[in-house]
């Protein structure tokens, strides 16, 4: 089949149709890609060379081509959403709905299965599912627990940002912080994840949402969409601009969207007594930073989360997410700034790094 491979570290991504995908054994499912759009983890993957060769692509929907025996809740032809964290639903993480203790959710980022198989592959050689999904291809073979049911008014492009960015970025406000009504809160870096925590903040109430990107054109969507003060770059310009915005006593909420090890102390800095600050981006495991005294975490009761794609649990959020699509309540249509074929994915990514738009989906089957 026809894929966009990875096939060395930092080089574009090479269009090939010549790559093989083994049926969907018991627990799996086939899906036909038609959107998968482009996310900054993809391009993590690509310049830290650590998980080669590989179909990387991710946030991924379509429509179920084939499944593997023991699979009930989907069947050939139903439009899905895929979701890279594919829970067991047997272990002691998946008795607390905390996907990030289980093995076989977490084999995504090994790239294989649990047992160190790929459906993928090239010349014999085993090929990587890039983040679990493996979706810049014509097909993917994925845990059949990653693979959610839509309604039919949900158009496969709308959905397939909900597969990354969406659950991310909301997960994080809604799920990992559970923002209050009222909250102020904070946001720095505002790409597809970003965008995202901004309309969660929205969804939640909060009463400030201040956000913070070099980008301009950032921060005017991240204005359309629910931030009600907006700064570049500058640590200094946003300090300033939340003590403006919360009389002098810091945000209640601060989330690091960007992938800069340095803005986890800034969401520290900016976030008053009782605050959490919410680490989301995902920076290469070298990138690291001092986060000052621990004594204030005592004193001023801080507090420092993680977020991994929002704590989201697909049975549970996804159809939230959805519903709150449905209702008008998340605008995702105007995230998707830029479509293109398979083979212009690289030029996809070549806009990610530079920041424009917001998000690229790769129409992986040609729109109908
Ligand atoms: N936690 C998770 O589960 C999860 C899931 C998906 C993505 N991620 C990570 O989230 C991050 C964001 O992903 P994305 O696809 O939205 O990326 P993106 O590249 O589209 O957006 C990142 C934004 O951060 C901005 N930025 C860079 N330096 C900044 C600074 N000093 N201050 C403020 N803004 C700054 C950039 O201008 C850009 O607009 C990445 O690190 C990605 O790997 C994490
Ligand atoms: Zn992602
Ligand atoms: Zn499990």
């Amino acid at each position: 089949m026809r894929a966009a491979l990875l096939t060395d570290p930092g080089s574009p991504l090479e269009i090939v149709d010549d790559l093989d995908l083994g049926d969907p054994r018991s627990g799996e499912v086939c899906v036909a890609v038609s959107h998968s759009g482009i996310c900054h983890s993809d391009l993590t993957i690509i310049e830290g060379g650590y998980l080669f060769p590989a179909v990387l692509g991710h946030e991924a929907a379509g429509v179920v081509a084939a499944v593997g025996d023991g699979v009930g809740h989907v069947s050939v032809g139903d439009k899905v959403m895929i979701t890279p964290l594919a829970p067991c639903g047997h272990c002691e993480g998946c008795a607390r709905q905390q996907a990030s203790r289980c093995p076989q959710a977490m084999s995504f980022a090994a790239g294989t299965r649990p047992d160190a198989t790929s459906p993928l592959s090239r010349r014999g050689q085993l090929v990587h599912r890039g983040v679990g999904v493996g979706a810049f291809a014509e097909r993917t073979v994925v845990p059949a627990s990653g693979v959610v049911r839509l309604d039919d008014d949900v158009p496969l492009e709308v959905a397939c940002l909900i597969g990354c960015a969406v659950q991310t970025g909301v997960g994080a406000v809604l799920n990992t912080a559970v923002v209050e009504r009222g909250s102020t809160v904070v946001v720095t870096g505002l790409g597809g994840v970003g965008i995202s925590a901004v309309q969660g903040a929205r969804v939640a109430g909060a009463s400030r949402i201040i956000v913070s990107d070099p980008v301009e054109s950032r921060r005017q969507a991240a204005l359309r969409l629910g931030a009600t003060d907006a700064v570049g770059g500058d640590p200094a310009e946003l300090k300033a601009a939340v003590a403006e915005g919360t009389g002098g006593w810091g945000a209640d909420y601060a989330f690091e969207t960007a992938g800069v090890a340095g803005l986890v102390r800034l969401g520290l800095d900016v976030t008053g007594a009782g605050g959490t600050t919410v680490v989301v981006g995902a920076p290469l495991p070298e990138h690291t930073t001092d986060i000052g005294s621990v004594a204030l975490f005592m004193l001023q009761q801080k507090r420092l989360l993680g977020s991994l794609l929002g704590d989201c649990w697909p049975s549970r959020d996804i159809p939230r997410l959805v519903g709150l699509w449905q209702r008008g309540e998340l605008d995702l249509e105007s995230m998707i700034t830029h479509r293109v074929p398979l083979s212009g994915v690289n030029e996809g990514f070549d806009r990610l790094r530079s920041a424009e738009g917001v998000r690229t989906v790769v129409e992986v089957a040609a729109p109908a």
